[in-house]
């Protein structure tokens, strides 16, 4: 049996989950589905980003030692996944054992190489980043991701070579053009290679100025630096430090799952330190476009009091409508904005007039013709199209999760949705029942139950439980017929 082993980013855990985090999650949710039902061994991993001056400083504002704090927010994380109906197979957390061995492995085989070596930094770092931006890079002394201000510091580190492996790298993505998806954070990361000498990556901190971290194995005095140290739970999580046979099964992962935010740190940092342990990079980055909120498209905040709960989203709107908005709203890639009344848009007009209704029409239809027994299709005049398209449907919404297309794939979804409500329309089967024609009416009503199993079974990689409501009406001989999956939001209530 193939293997195929995706992640998604470790999230820091000095703020409570939001609907960015989640948007990440539920789209590698839908793809370690899809390859599970392709019949592939899935490991689908998903974790916390625990060290760092972040997780020290928010622990330290409530009183708690930083395990005490992460331990806190992990909880909500856990949870979170669960409510979202998330399939993770494993959750790593950068302060267990089996993470913080592999870290010092890699850091000793690294020093022991001569890729990591010891050098004094005079120069601009971003707390909030955790990031140096040497003098050259930091004008006017603001972060240039995140546009705060920056300190001034001094002290005696640990680099890595990045320097040495940037022709290797850039070589790599010549050869590799579906490295990094799509196609338009490719060009911005091979630009970041081609266009400047890389600096090398400082990856340690004196303990003094922030202790939270991995201990660097050769120095007393630093621990690791928070990038370094939670990228290398990629390979930590598959046995890199304790179990060679599951490290060399699972390992290159097929695709990491970040945000464009990451981009830098995945698509540049992370396979330069794979090459230099000998280890293949990972087979693909997808990266995500961000959801921003409200008309003025603002970045979801604390202190602008503006960040979205999804538990709470999931809660309003039902865990399915919420997974099919992220992912049908927006091309993946591509930002996005995010409010209540587009959800609500979207659930009154593609899950309730279109699927819902579809679904209801057909139940209702099949009980008021036929007392609830299923009919056999006849097959007396084949809609040609509507089976055309139940026939080439699979192959469509798997080249388009091929290329992390979600809202592509769904939109094929749809097309086959819309088809049959339209033939409902055209055909009349309330005249068909009126003039007599039981056999038209028969073959019609068992082609619509066909389209309804056939998307049903789309999607049920996106809306596990929707999808599962379907099967089981139509499960059996005789229909069972419930409440309308998606009861219309009256917008004036
Ligand atoms: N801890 C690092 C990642 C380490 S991976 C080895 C980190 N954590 S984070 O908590 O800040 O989460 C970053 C990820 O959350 C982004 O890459 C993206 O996947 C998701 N999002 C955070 N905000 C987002 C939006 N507003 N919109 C969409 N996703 C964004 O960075």
């Amino acid at each position: 049996m193939s293997k195929f082993y995706l992640t998604t980013p470790l999230y820091y855990v000095n703020a409570a989950p939001h609907i960015g985090h989640s948007y990440t999650n539920i789209a590698a949710d839908v793809l370690a589905r899809y390859k599970r039902k392709s019949g592939f061994e899935v490991l689908f991993l998903t974790g916390t980003d625990e060290h760092g001056q972040k997780v020290e400083r928010s622990a330290i504002e409530a009183e708690l030692s930083p395990l005490e704090f992460a331990n806190k927010t992990v909880g909500k994380f856990k949870d979170l996944w669960q409510k979202l109906s998330i399939s993770n197979d494993d959750f790593i957390r950068t302060t267990e054992l089996r993470h913080t061995k592999a870290v010092q492995k890699a850091l000793v085989i690294l020093y022991k190489k001569g890729d990591i070596y010891e050098a004094k930094y005079e120069g601009w770092y971003c707390t909030p980043c955790e990031t140096f931006w040497p003098q050259t890079q930091g004008p006017e002394q603001i972060c240039p991701d995140c546009k705060r201000k920056l300190e001034e510091i001094s002290e005696t580190n640990f680099f890595f070579k990045l320097s040495k492996y940037q022709d290797w790298l850039t070589d790599y993505f010549k050869a590799h053009p579906d490295f990094v998806l799509p196609g338009f954070r490719y060009n911005e990361a091979l630009s970041f290679i081609t266009q400047q000498k890389l600096e090398d990556l400082c990856i340690s901190r004196p303990k003094a100025r922030m202790g939270w971290g991995i201990e660097v194995p050769f120095s007393k005095e630093h621990v690791t630096y928070v990038w370094f140290d939670a990228l290398i739970n990629y390979i930590s999580a598959v046995g890199f430090e304790n179990d060679q046979n599951k490290f060399k099964k699972f390992w290159p992962a097929d695709v990491h799952f970040i945000g464009k935010d990451i981009l830098r740190q995945h698509a540049i940092y992370w396979p330069i330190m794979l090459r230099a342990l000998d280890l293949e990079p990972p087979y693909k980055i997808a990266a995500h476009g961000w959801w921003l909120i409200g008309k003025s498209q603002e970045k979801m905040s604390k202190s602008k009091g503006n960040v979205i709960d999804p538990a709470e989203m999931a809660e309003k709107f039902g865990v399915d409508a919420y997974r099919y908005f992220l992912l049908r709203d927006v091309p993946f890639g591509l930002d996005g904005t995010f409010s209540e009344s587009s959800i609500i848009k979207r659930y009154n007009s593609d899950l309730a007039n279109d699927l819902g209704n579809l679904v209801y029409r057909t139940l209702t239809m099949v009980e008021k013709y036929y007392s609830g027994a299923v009919p056999k299709a006849l097959n007396l005049a084949p809609n040609s199209i509507i089976r055309n398209k139940i026939a080439v449907l699979s192959e469509e919404v798997e080249k388009f999760l091929q290329r992390f297309e979600f809202s592509a794939s769904l939109e094929a979804i749809w097309g086959l949705i819309n088809l049959a409500n339209k033939h409902v329309e055209e055909t009349k089967p309330w005249n068909l029942a009126k003039e007599n024609k039981a056999e038209e009416l028969k073959d019609f009503i068992a082609l619509l139950v066909e389209v309804i199993k056939k998307v049903a079974e789309e999607l049920s990689c996106f809306m596990p439980e929707t999808a599962g409501k379907i099967e089981k009406q139509f499960a059996k001989d005789k229909i069972i017929k419930g409440q309308p999956l998606f009861p219309r939001i009256d917008v004036t209530k």
